[in-house]
């Protein structure tokens, strides 16, 4: 970049962030977690204070190709293992004459350095991913992922032909993620010895209240239901516990959607099953690239690995409340024929 360019480059950052500043005072608050890091409620959904000039950078800037192949869903409901297998079965043919387990980047990447984070990743200029004057460098299709709802996201993403795949999670082991992940999280991003997190029953409630993070959950959920009904070759809506269940099923899915379909060689040599273990929870919590070191300031690589089961909010949660998200999804699914299975299926 010339002196020119980063100059204007500069003078386009400080009229936003003044504008950004603006903006947020207009804006309802609230402290995550009882902590320092703010949430501000942006075109209806919640997202941290200091995030929010990634988001208006995205929305603005961001150039979707119709090739683009885009995953969408709310943090801790899978994203990291949709982002994956959408890698791992686009890039198979690159590595045909190797077994995928043997040669695969995921080996010695996270997946979130090679599906990169849209608002921000790309556009919180992360040092370590492709800046926004990169992306039209990247070779085809180029992969990316996003939590921000349907109705909010960049123009060009809506108005061209590129695809998502929507990973969406029963309420109550999303809200068991999120409580594990944002308390590292908050630690990290400020540094606050006295920080003392919330009972999970406080955290419980903020969630069924819709402060979560780029949430309302349900109103997120429900957006991408509909749209994926509407223009069911634009999206994909999968669920968590569906894919668990029968992930070669869900990972064939995948593959014919995007345009990228297992040929019945494939299939019967177990290209297939390759795929899905190598993306199991299983396999990449062992990898070394896993275990150590960080994202970014704020999430350790280690955090997006736990359990990955279904159910784990059992160990949490009161019937009292398990009552509570019942009539939350009778309530906010009523007429859609949205359902989650909260429990895997009997061995
Ligand atoms: P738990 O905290 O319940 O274990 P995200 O990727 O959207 O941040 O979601 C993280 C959740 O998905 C975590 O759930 C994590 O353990 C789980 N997860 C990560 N990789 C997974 C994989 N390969 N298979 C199944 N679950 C996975």
């Amino acid at each position: 970049m010339n002196q020119n360019e980063n100059q204007r480059d500069d003078e386009i950052q400080e009229v936003q962030e003044e504008e950004v500043q603006q903006l947020i005072q207009c804006l309802e608050k609230a402290n995550f977690m009882n902590s320092k890091l703010q949430l501000v409620k942006y075109q209806g959904f919640w997202t941290s204070r200091g995030g929010l000039k990634n988001i208006l950078h995205y929305q603005r800037h961001f150039q979707a190709h119709d090739s683009d192949l885009i995953v969408a869903s709310l943090p801790k409901t899978g994203t990291t293992w949709l982002i994956s297998l959408l890698f791992s079965i686009v890039n198979r043919v690159k590595l045909e004459h190797q077994p995928l387990n043997k040669k695969s980047p995921l080996l010695h990447h996270n997946p979130h350095e090679l599906v990169y984070h849209l608002e921000h990743g790309v556009y919180g200029k992360n040092p370590i991913l492709p800046n926004p004057n990169q992306l039209d460098e990247l070779s085809s299709p180029r992969l990316f992922y996003t939590h921000i709802p349907y109705g909010s996201l960049p123009k060009s993403i809506k108005a061209s032909s590129c695809k998502m795949l929507y990973i969406a999670r029963n309420p109550l082991d999303t809200i068991v993620s999120s409580y594990h992940f944002y308390i590292d999280f908050i630690k990290k991003a400020t540094e606050d010895q006295d920080f003392k997190p919330p009972s999970i029953e406080d955290f419980f409630d903020d969630f069924c209240e819709g402060r979560s993070m780029t949430g309302p959950y349900f109103e997120h959920v429900v957006g991408f239901w509909k749209e994926s009904l509407e223009q069911p070759s634009k999206v994909l809506f999968l669920k968590y516990e569906d894919l668990k269940e029968d992930p070669t099923f869900y990972s064939k899915k995948v593959a014919e959607f995007v345009g990228f379909p297992f040929s019945p060689r494939e299939e019967s040599e177990g290209v297939i099953d390759n795929v899905s273990e190598l993306c199991s929870i299983k396999k990449l919590k062992e990898l070394e690239v896993n275990k150590n070191g960080a994202m970014n300031k704020y999430v350790d690589k280690k955090t997006y690995f736990r359990k990955g089961e279904v159910g784990d909010w059992t160990n949490y949660f009161k019937p009292l409340m398990v009552d509570k998200i019942h009539k939350l999804m009778e309530e906010k699914f009523e007429g859609t024929d949205l359902s989650f299975k909260l429990l895997p299926n009997p061995q």
